[in-house]
């Protein structure tokens, strides 16, 4: 119980917290707020303003994605599960039935499903005489795993869902967002957590999660902590990674 990873959750992540409070303190006295003009389709805009938004079928993703439908969004609910998915439109549309919403199931931890939505997605936005971009991604899906488990691609699953997923789904819509008529603006759902790494030297080995497997426990708050950094991730690791879609040999476990 009273473990390496039980101290790093107990003690590193409630000074994390108190380091966010502090920090969102002064602002929250001064009531200064940046916010993004949303509410209003732009006149030269004929079309919907479209947003994704991630890992939609429970807690944030799922109030964002309503939130963001009663603004008058066209929302992409991207999700695991269909079944889910479903629910989670049906649970919106009985609140605001003007909701324009389309759902599409996704496994983010995997690149082969991240290219397959980029595909599903533009050629939606054809057929459905959309403006053929997207004003908003919300990166908002995130696991806290307890064990260790492989993505399809071999890396591990936690920072292959809350990093790399949403870096690679992000690389593939920035034309997307660029081509918007107007702003586009991306939203990263990180944690406080991440205060709790120092120092990172960003290598291959710490964005793969391939580096934390040479302790024998699963360091699960440790990995959370990385997966929600703001890590610069190499360019060069980018092409290999998008390029490579066999499983890599040095499988992670
Ligand atoms: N809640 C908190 O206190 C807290 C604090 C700090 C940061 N955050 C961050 O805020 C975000 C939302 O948290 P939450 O509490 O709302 O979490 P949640 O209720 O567990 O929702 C996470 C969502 O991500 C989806 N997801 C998981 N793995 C996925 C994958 N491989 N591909 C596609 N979707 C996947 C889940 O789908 P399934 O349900 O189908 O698995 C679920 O819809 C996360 O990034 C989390 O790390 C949360």
């Amino acid at each position: 119980m009273f473990s390496a990873e039980f101290w790093t959750m107990g003690l590193c992540w409630t000074a994390s917290l108190l380091a966010s409070y502090w920090q969102l303190f002064p602002i929250g006295i001064a009531g200064r707020c940046d916010v993004y003009p949303r509410s209003e389709t732009p006149r030269n805009f004929r079309t919907r303003l479209v947003c994704i938004v991630t890992g939609t079928t429970s807690g944030l993703g799922a109030a964002a994605a309503f939130a963001l439908s009663k603004e008058g969004f066209c929302v992409v609910l991207v999700g695991l599960s269909s079944e889910l998915l479903s629910k989670a439109m049906e649970d919106i549309r009985e609140q605001n039935k003007d909701a324009h919403l389309k759902g599409f199931v996704v496994d983010l931890s995997s690149f082969r499903s991240i290219l397959e939505f980029k595909s599903s997605l533009e050629k939606w936005l054809m057929d459905s005489d959309m403006h053929s971009s997207i004003q908003l991604l919300i990166n908002n899906e995130g696991i806290l795993a307890t064990s260790a488990r492989p993505t399809a691609e071999g890396y591990d699953q936690m920072m292959g869902t809350n990093y790399l997923g949403a870096f690679f789904l992000t690389k593939l819509l920035l034309p997307l967002l660029k081509t918007s008529p107007v702003g586009s603006r991306i939203v990263n759902v990180t944690s406080f957590t991440h205060r709790a790494v120092f120092g990172a030297q960003i290598n291959e080995d710490i964005v793969t999660g391939k580096c934390f497997f040479r302790s024998k426990e699963y360091p699960c708050a440790r990995i959370y902590q990385y997966s929600k950094c703001k890590l610069e991730f190499p360019p060069s690791m980018f092409s290999r990674l998008s390029l490579n879609w066999r499983p890599l040999s040095h499988a992670v476990l």
